[in-house]
């Protein structure tokens, strides 16, 4: 039985988890954790009267992931988030863009987790009791050992350690490949994850990177708290881009072919619930 009430989410991503297209997810299936595209805490904190433009109405399933670095007003983002009646938060340390790494925030943060740990602290201290997650990768350029993952997550157990944290099974490269390539070259190492789970069975970990069918998510069911799927979870991607680029249908007709997937999942007896 896994330890999160919705072990399978759709990841955040960035021009397609808008609020629009969690909306139809949600339609799709009740049953999913999703996530925001990410928004940095600024966007947060300058139009605190106008999240719902990010992030949508407050719904119990959603997590708004926040980018940013300074412990100040990431927690500033948070408790605002959080009065906005969202039950989640989750912080990137994950993406390599160029801008994102210029900000100082996204993957770099691996390399010093005592910032993560400082913003975690930070939200402590500004009343922000809802859950705060992190979604990381398993390495950044050379560091990239197991050992390197670990001390990560053993630096996160600050005053207020992530209740979950969702390792993209890859590492990233911080120069020289874009961040679409970084989705895709680095290669998926999911006994990395599957050895860090088992290493701190306190905590509770999702994995997420390359999940494509019903069997493999149950697969990492049977190994790992929770599942989290990017691309493959929203074959709606896909009809996302339709919905911008209606030029675009008959390139992605393979969409057609491809039922939602969250619907075969919901088939997929990973739930006790007939649907
Ligand atoms: C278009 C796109 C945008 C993304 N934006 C984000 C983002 O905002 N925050 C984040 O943590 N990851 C982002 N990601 C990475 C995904 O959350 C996920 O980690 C990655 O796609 C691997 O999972 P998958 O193989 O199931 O797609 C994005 C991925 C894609 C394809």
């Amino acid at each position: 039985m896994s330890r999160l009430a919705r072990p399978i989410s759709v990841a955040p991503m960035i021009d397609v988890t808008n609020p629009h297209f969690l909306q139809m997810l949600r339609i799709i299936s009740p049953r999913y954790s999703l996530y925001t595209e990410m928004i940095h805490s600024n966007a947060i904190i300058n139009h605190r009267e106008d999240i719902s433009r990010f992030a949508g109405v407050a719904h119990e399933d959603t997590v708004v992931q926040l980018g940013g670095c300074d412990p100040g007003n990431m927690a500033l983002a948070a408790k605002i988030v959080q009065d906005h009646g969202f039950k989640e938060v989750n912080i990137n340390v994950g993406c390599p863009s160029d801008r994102v790494q210029h900000g100082n925030f996204g993957a770099v943060l691996m390399k010093t987790p005592h910032v993560v740990a400082n913003i975690l602290n930070e939200m402590e201290k500004t009343s922000v009791q809802i859950p705060v997650t992190i979604k990381c990768r398993t390495g950044v350029d050379d560091l990239d050992s197991i050992e390197f993952l670990h001390n990560f997550v053993i630096q996160l157990s600050c005053s207020r350690p992530p209740p979950h944290i969702i390792i993209h099974a890859r590492k990233c490269h911080l120069r020289g490949l874009s961040p679409r390539q970084n989705r895709n070259i680095p290669p998926l190492d999911y006994n990395r994850v599957w050895q860090t789970a088992k290493k701190y069975p306190q905590a509770v970990f999702s994995i997420n990177g390359g999940f494509r069918t019903t069997e493999a998510v149950i697969e990492a069911m049977s190994k790992i708290h929770g599942c989290m799927v990017g691309r493959e979870g929203t074959c709606s991607y896909h009809l996302n881009l339709v919905f911008h680029f209606p030029d675009a249908n008959t390139i992605l007709s393979p969409v057609m072919d491809n039922p939602m997937f969250l619907q075969q999942l919901d088939r997929g007896q990973l739930f006790s619930i007939d649907v």
